[in-house]
């Protein structure tokens, strides 16, 4: 099968081709620069820009696979979570080429698709599923922190999420203190690599806590105190590295320890990372460090593939739809706030199967 996907739930602007688990193609718009100025995205400027982009990046992903719109198989984009006005963008688009060129169509979830990236591997990079088993999977990125039980394709369960912010908006939000540029997630890191960690004792959230959900306010917070009470640290550029390596450290082993108890409890030998944080160097490091300790088998999403991208909605898209056998459904709309569950009553869609 021969698959185009679009991915459009927040600032990246995203088109893929996909061919029976093989990425033929991945292109990217980043809105980076645009949102920059702004110290977040901006909803409004995010649709508008994926309405510029959107033609053009589908065209280079159907070049660069050699395959013209014509020749596609299934057609899918994401459907949610994300923001409304920028998936209507990429959903609509998918829909109605679905609808020209009768094809089958379907509607993604972002971060179902995001459990599946760690499983991507190879040159060119290829979905492999045959050594799967049953993980516990992080999902962390600057709009959502996930802990997944996932015991099977399509059978996962959310074991918890951010309470407040999510880890990437932790970076972003601790870095824009410290002067940062938006997203201030890889400058930190960046940063972190010559400082001392253990130079600031910031708090680790619930990092004992029994549940497997997350906050990360208290750590922005007591950031921001100390950078009230003592102006001038942030004038040091040497103190600017601590800060970033004890910020990191804080987000790191709050996110490593949850992960790994999380696996333990649930009985499974395997934890798989994705999402934009999961670039994180010192997180894949302290990661690979947890699941040796503990004879864990670690599978990390490959780096370009962490952040959010057309190709993991395409790769599972292309998975779903043989099981699903969906015909274009005209009427079927986008999902903003799409909560990441499993019913063997609904399909991929969220629709109820004998309703559909
Ligand atoms: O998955 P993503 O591209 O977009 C969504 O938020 O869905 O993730 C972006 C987030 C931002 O918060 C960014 O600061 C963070 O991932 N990020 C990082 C790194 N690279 C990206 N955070 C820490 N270290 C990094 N190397
Ligand atoms: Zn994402």
């Amino acid at each position: 099968m021969t698959l185009l996907a679009f991915e459009t739930s927040c600032d990246e602007t995203g088109a893929a081709v996909v061919r029976n688990g093989v990425i033929l193609s991945n292109v990217i718009a980043s809105q980076i620069a645009l949102h920059a100025d702004y110290g977040g995205v901006v909803p409004e400027l995010a649709a508008r820009e994926h309405l510029r982009n959107l033609p053009i990046v589908a065209h280079a992903a159907m070049e660069q696979a050699h395959v013209p719109a014509a020749q596609m198989d299934a057609l899918a984009a994401t459907r949610g979570p994300g923001l409304p006005t920028a998936l209507l963008v990429g959903f609509k688009a998918a829909q109605s080429l679905a609808f020209a060129l009768r094809k089958p169509f379907i509607g993604i979830h972002h971060h179902e698709a995001h459990l599946y990236s760690p499983w991507i591997r190879g040159n060119p990079p290829t979905a492999v599923f045959e050594d799967f088993q049953p993980n516990v999977s992080l999902v962390v990125s600057g709009g959502h922190t996930l802990l997944v039980r996932v015991d099977s394709e399509f059978r996962h369960r959310v074991l918890g999420s951010t309470l407040d912010d999510a880890a990437g908006e932790c970076f972003d939000k601790t870095g824009k203190l410290l002067g940062l540029p938006y997203p201030a997630g890889p400058q930190i890191a960046r940063l972190a690599a010559q400082g001392n960690p253990n130079a600031f004792d910031f708090p680790r959230p619930l990092i004992h806590d029994a549940a497997d959900d997350f906050s990360f306010s208290g750590l922005k917070t007591s950031v921001r105190y100390l950078l009230r009470d003592h102006p001038r640290l942030a004038e040091d550029r040497q103190i600017i590295r601590d800060l970033c390596a004890s910020i990191q450290a804080a987000i790191v082993d709050v996110l490593v320890a949850k992960t790994i108890r999380a696996a333990k409890r649930c009985g499974v030998r395997c934890v798989t990372a994705s999402g934009g944080v999961a670039c994180n160097r010192a997180l894949r490091r302290e990661l690979e460090r947890a699941c040796d300790r503990e004879a864990f088998v670690l599978r990390l999403a490959p780096n370009d593939l962490c952040a959010d991208n057309a190709a993991m909605i395409g790769l599972l898209a292309e998975r779903k739809i043989p099981a699903e056998a969906i015909p274009p459904p005209p009427a079927r709309d986008i999902a903003p706030g799409w909560e990441l569950t499993q019913s063997p009553a609904l399909n991929s869609n969220g629709i109820n199967r004998a309703a559909s």
